[in-house]
């Protein structure tokens, strides 16, 4: 078994690990750094519910291996809050209790992240279309 040193940072903090070429990037965020809050749902590229941020764009992280992500910056819904605060996005799917059964939501939450950075005033459509990749 060969392994490979990457170096990433996650919300913020950098971080090196001896990985498996074969280890998939959510594998690494929940079982290596133990952010449990990205979610495998599926594990086939289709429900979003392990979404993060890589370089600031929305990845499904069980699509990508680990090592492909070495020298990126990467954001989990861990990184949303500040200083105790929750982000505007928590906040919002707080308050109009964005969610179904909650599974998915801090993949809706990073998507939605994205989405408003790049159309801060996205229209029903446009909403659909960013929140369905
Ligand atoms: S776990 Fe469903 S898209 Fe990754």
């Amino acid at each position: 078994m060969s392994t490979h040193s990457i170096t990433l940072k996650v919300n913020g903090e950098e971080h090196t690990r001896e990985v498996e070429a074969r280890l998939l990037l959510v594998h690494l965020i929940r079982e290596e750094l133990e952010l449990t809050g990205t979610h495998i749902g599926c594990d086939t590229t289709s429900c979003g519910a392990c979404t993060i941020l890589l370089n600031g764009r929305p990845v499904k992280s069980c699509t990508m291996f680990a090592v492909q992500a070495s020298g990126a910056e990467i954001a989990s819904v861990e990184g949303l809050a500040t200083n105790g605060n929750l982000h505007p996005i928590q906040e919002g799917f707080t308050e109009k209790h964005g969610l179904q059964c909650g599974y998915c939501t801090p993949g809706m939450m990073m998507t939605t992240v994205a989405l408003l950075k790049d159309n801060p005033n996205p229209n029903e459509e446009d909403i659909r279309w960013g929140v369905a990749d």
